[in-house]
């Protein structure tokens, strides 16, 4: 059976909302139609599903049928080097092998140290910064900012300066501005090798890396060894060879988990902190959860598996407002989803945020309900109904250490702290490489003590 298609002429009016939010024309255009529709879109035809059985064929099931697109590997590898985000083939089933079982849950318990010390050291930052128990923050800036902390302190520990990493943040900033920008609109290509802002973001890139390679040589020097990912990625050894990764390797892999593990995080959190401000319900209720496993302690790693409520809602939170809102991939071969046929060369875009407000798959998909994850509720639903990390071989690899961080920081943020939402602000969806909120959200921290 051959797709619906959206030419070219049609989707003409909707260029500016396409660019702004493609969420609601996507969602309209798939409505109509069996959840599979071909667009014309300025930069490409793509083919958009929400059906979470498609999602599983192509991810999971032939998944050897399908590759990254070019965004990733090509344009974003040429700034970043070839890390796991940015590999393919042989390369990227080496590397993964070779990192996975360091993000394997009980690894990661030792890295909890390290993220509840940043979440610390933030909780005094923001309780010192409060004028009569009170201030006034966007929740977005102040999540990234934690975020980034976390994953540059879980990767390089104490070996840089927070100046440095700071500045190593701005840079990938910049560079993956440049990379979206001129995929998106690929005629700014040239225009940026004329007016030298190219050679800039290249400079930009040299000077990361200066940064970078210092770092690993300095901690090499020393020979002493840490609880970190540095460590991680600089001890582990191939199984068939029984060698480490070089210099060049380290350097990629650590700048891919910055890349890949603080934007994700940070936005799944600010719409949290959103959602729970809503239903204060559910506040109560992560609250007396975290009354009763914590009591009073500290909390520590041995406490999250417990903190299920919390987990729930965090599950919701991602349902709602998944970071990763559409993953894309390229055909490689003809291939069918159902009845219909995909060509080789066609470009499709799974469609997370569709799948996660779909009404097929979910009662009731607006509102915000953690009660949907208790885990008997599992079997009920399509595997591929709910996919905020992706699936198949590509999981993200990041999943566990991006669930422990968000109980982290939801639990000792919530003990600490009462998050309102500020009135008259706009709320707005931006989907940019994750799902943004376009000017923020504005809160009104109080102390709770
Ligand atoms: C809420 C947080 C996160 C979300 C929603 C998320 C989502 C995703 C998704 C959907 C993919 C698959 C992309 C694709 O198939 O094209 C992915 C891949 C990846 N993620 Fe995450 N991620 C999160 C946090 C993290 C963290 C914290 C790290 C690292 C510390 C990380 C590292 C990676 C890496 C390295 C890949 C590429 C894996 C591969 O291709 O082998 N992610 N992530």
């Amino acid at each position: 059976m051959k797709i619906d298609q959206i030419s070219f002429f049609k989707v003409l009016p909707h260029l500016k909302e396409l660019a702004e939010n493609p969420i609601p024309f996507f969602t309209d255009s798939l409505s109509t139609r069996e959840g599979i529709v071909k667009i014309h879109l300025p930069s490409s035809k793509a083919i958009i599903t929400d059906r979470p059985e498609f999602a599983q064929q192509v991810l999971q099931k032939n998944n050897k049928n399908y590759t990254k697109t070019k965004l990733q590997v090509e344009n974003l590898g040429r700034f970043l080097g070839k890390g796991l985000l940015t590999s393919e083939g042989e390369y990227w089933l080496q590397q993964r092998r070779l990192i996975q079982p360091n993000f394997h849950r009980k690894k990661l318990a030792d890295l909890t140290h390290i993220m509840l010390n940043e979440v610390n050291t933030y909780v005094d930052h923001l309780s010192s910064s409060l004028e009569n128990g009170v201030k006034e923050v966007d929740m977005s800036r102040e999540m990234m900012r934690l975020t980034f902390s976390v994953v540059s302190r879980s990767l390089f520990g104490e070996e840089m300066s927070m100046s440095e990493l700071d500045r190593v943040g701005h840079i990938i900033e910049v560079i993956q501005k440049y990379v979206t920008t001129t995929t998106r609109l690929p005629y700014t290509k040239p225009w940026y090798r004329i007016n030298g802002k190219y050679n800039k973001v290249l400079r930009l890139m040299e000077e990361a890396d200066g940064i970078l390679f210092d770092g690993i040589e300095d901690r090499k020097r020393s020979g002493e060894r840490y609880d970190d990912l540095l460590d991680m990625l600089m001890y582990t050894r191939y199984e068939d060879t029984g060698a480490g990764m070089t210099d060049q390797q380290i350097r990629d892999e650590a700048l891919i988990l910055f890349v890949a593990g603080h934007e994700t995080s940070a936005n799944a959190l600010t719409w949290l902190f959103y959602l729970l401000a809503q239903h204060p319900d559910v506040e109560q209720k992560i609250l007396d959860e975290l009354d009763t496993v914590v009591q009073g302690d500290e909390i520590s790693f041995s406490h999250l598996p417990q903190l299920t409520y919390l987990m729930q809602s965090i599950q919701e939170g991602m349902r709602l407002y998944p970071p990763a809102w559409v993953v894309d991939r390229l055909a490689i071969g003809d291939d069918k989803l159902g009845d219909y046929a995909v060509k080789a060369g066609d470009m499709l875009f799974l469609f997370i945020y569709g799948t996660h407000h779909n009404a097929k798959y979910w009662e009731d998909p607006e509102a915000f309900r953690p009660e949907r994850f208790d885990k008997s509720k599992s079997s009920e639903r399509h595997r591929y109904a709910y996919f905020p990390f992706g699936g198949g071989p590509r999981l993200c690899i990041g999943n566990n250490f991006a669930l422990m961080e968000m109980q982290l920081v939801i639990a000792r943020l919530l003990q600490q702290f009462k998050f309102d939402l500020l009135a008259d602000q706009q709320i707005e969806l931006q989907p940019l490489v994750t799902l943004h909120a376009r000017n923020g959200i504005k809160m009104r921290v109080r102390s709770r003590s």
